[in-house]
């Protein structure tokens, strides 16, 4: 299963069939509004018929003074007379109360739909593991979210009404056009016919142009993503003109795109007009050939006339209804497209619950790969006892992230097997797998929200006590004391508010209060300054007391304390001991890393 989503069209675009069965049950809980909503658009474009149909017993009763036949029925000239200005009123009314209830259960429904779309995919997002963030750019990502939901959803609703709407309008009309003549009714609906054609010619370019605008969209998004998430490098590098001309070439392609659909679609309209005035102009000439050789009234013909140019509007919306159906279909396949993703990273069939560690944690002969035949870890097999610290070292792109991110089940290796107390870790509960590690990374994420929040991200029911233990251990104690909110502090969507070894601090009482087994701690100090570190590291060690840890660092200090070191170099591992062990190795990788890297911190320490 491919987690890449296509820039513009998904594969399901086209199958109708599948993508109704799968929109089906979003409709589902509104059905009887939806049907309601359905039914009212039948007497809203019949509407128009009446009117055109009240011209003809206007014009021949009520202006020539005579009484109505219709049906068998006989209707008096002084009744008609009375009752056609009371009935236009009446008319308006009916009119605006359906047009009413008709838009409001339009729009009552279509944003139902749209949100329960939202949320299934809001969800589909958030379960989908990182390999899916690896390779689509948030800019593809959120126009499928923003948009696509929005159109497949609305549309489907506004579109099957204005199909019925129309339909019903088209067919009051000409149910007017024939009552008054046939012969006439004949050549009015074939020039309306080929008036139309066009529509349908051009549909195609439409899709296209529509495509192409929303990959400039996509790309535009991640343009305006980049200037959030790198606006240091932005201003470090002086990169504003080249973002804003980044930004500036997509608003000049978007433009381009839309003038290039106008024009061919521009056309469109006035041709339309031309082909239906040469239609009226033929109409008056065989209908006055009618009327005056008395084979129809005045009266008729104006009808007959009204019917005809009211026609215009309910055939033009049709061909536009065929349109947007097709986009709410491109809608609908990506949706879906994205619904169908099935995250490669799930609980198998009776997954084991993870209590805790009990003995051991273990890489057998572990090949891994972010991507197809090229692989990062090779052969990589490497055994940790419960309680014990073990240090990863290595060139950088070594692999040592990598390892350490298959701990948590980020991303499955290709074979081989890590295993926890002899369990391999694709047979236990996601959840409970993850309930057991602690994170630290270099660049820690907070929240969103309060200092508080962000540290109960790591226990959601932790007590106040608790809390305030781990501000303790985490050093968090006198920086907490100096905010005037203190631990209700809002740290702000990215936590900028704080400073990097602050930050790294919340983060560290965040993973404290979670109390797991297993601590990884991937440079976690690496991004900090000297005074800051030795005080992060101080909270570090807090945090890997009697744990099971995994720990990459750049500190000597860090591996010194270490009970082992391994040396992971292109994916292998080449060398595994204590510190004294592998200073011994003559030549040796570690020797070798220790002479460049962390001898001189020995001076300095
Ligand atoms: N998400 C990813 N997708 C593809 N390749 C990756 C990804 N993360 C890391 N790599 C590649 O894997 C190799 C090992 O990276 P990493 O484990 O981060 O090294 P280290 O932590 O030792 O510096 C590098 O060649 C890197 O380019
Ligand atoms: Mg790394």
């Amino acid at each position: 299963m491919e987690y890449k989503l296509k820039d513009t069209i998904s594969k399901d675009a086209f199958r109708y069939g599948y993508l109704v069965k799968k929109i089906a049950p979003f409709l589902k809980p509104h059905l009887g509004r939806i049907v309601l909503n359905l039914i009212l658009a039948i007497p809203l474009g019949l509407l128009d018929g009446v009117v055109a149909f009240a011209l003809k017993p206007y014009m021949d009763c009520v202006i020539n003074g005579k009484s109505w036949v219709i049906f068998g029925f006989t209707i008096e000239q002084n009744v008609l007379a009375t009752a056609i200005p009371f009935a236009i009123v009446t008319f308006a009314i009916v009119q605006g109360l359906l047009k009413y209830t008709n838009n409001y259960l339009t729009d009552w429904t279509g944003n139902k739909i749209s949100n329960s779309l939202k949320i299934e995919l809001f969800r589909k997002l958030t379960s989908l593991d990182p390999k899916f963030y690896d390779i689509n750019s948030s800019g593809i990502v959120l126009t499928r979210f923003f948009t696509d939901p929005e159109t497949a959803s609305k549309n489907i609703i506004n579109t099957l009404k204005t199909f019925i709407m129309t339909s019903f309008g088209i067919v009051g009309l000409v149910g007017v056009l024939l009552y008054n003549s046939w012969k006439l009714a004949l050549i009015g609906v074939g020039i309306m016919a080929i008036a139309i054609t066009p529509v349908t010619l051009i549909r195609k370019k439409i899709k296209k142009v529509s495509n192409a605008t929303m990959v400039v969209g996509g790309d535009m998004t991640t343009t305006f993503n980049e200037t959030f998430a790198g606006n240091k490098i932005m201003n470090a590098y002086n990169l504003q003109e080249l973002q804003n001309n980044k930004f500036e070439q997509k608003i000049h392609e978007q433009f381009n795109l839309t003038i290039s659909l106008t024009k061919r679609v521009g056309w469109m309209s006035p041709i339309m007009y031309f082909i239906c005035s040469i239609g009226i102009a033929l109409v008056m000439f065989y209908g006055n050939h009618l009327i005056i050789s008395g084979q129809m009234t005045a009266g008729s013909f104006a009808s007959f006339v009204t019917s005809l140019l009211l026609l215009y509007k309910p055939v033009k919306d049709l061909g536009r209804t065929l349109t947007d159906l097709q986009s709410t279909f491109v809608a609908l396949g990506r949706v879906f497209e994205l619904f169908d993703l099935i995250p490669h990273i799930k609980n198998k069939e009776n997954a084991v619950k993870m209590t805790k560690l009990n003995s051991s944690i273990e890489f057998e002969h572990v090949n891994f790969e972010y991507e197809k035949d090229t692989p990062i870890l090779k052969d990589f097999s490497l055994s940790v006892k419960k309680g014990e610290t073990i240090a990863l070292v290595g060139n950088s792109g070594g692999g040592k992230s990598t390892t350490v991110n298959l701990l948590p089940r980020f991303y499955d290796i290709k074979d081989g097997s890590i295993k926890f107390d002899g369990i391999d870790i694709r047979d236990l509960e996601i959840v409970s797998l993850r309930d057991n590690i602690s994170f630290v990374f270099q660049d820690n994420f907070l929240f969103s929200g309060s200092i508080k929040e962000n540290i109960l991200m790591g226990k959601p029911d932790a007590t106040d006590d608790e809390i305030s233990i781990v501000i303790k251990m985490a050093h968090l104690d006198e920086f907490i004391d100096t905010l005037e909110n203190g631990i209700d502090t809002y740290v702000g969507e990215r936590g900028t508010s704080l400073s990097g070894g602050q930050r790294q601090r919340v983060a560290i009482a965040r993973a404290m209060i979670k109390n797991a087994p297993i601590v990884i701690l991937d440079e976690a100090t690496s991004a900090l300054d000297n005074e800051s570190e030795a005080i992060v590291q101080k909270a570090l060690d807090n945090l890997m007391q009697n744990k099971t840890v995994f720990v990459i660092a750049h500190r000597l200090s860090t591996i010194n304390n270490a009970d082992r070191i391994a040396v992971i170099n292109e994916g292998e591992l080449v060398e595994l001991g204590t510190h004294d062990e592998l200073m011994n190795i003559p030549d040796g990788n570690y020797k070798h890393l220790y002479d460049m890297q962390f001898k001189n911190q020995e001076i300095t320490v």
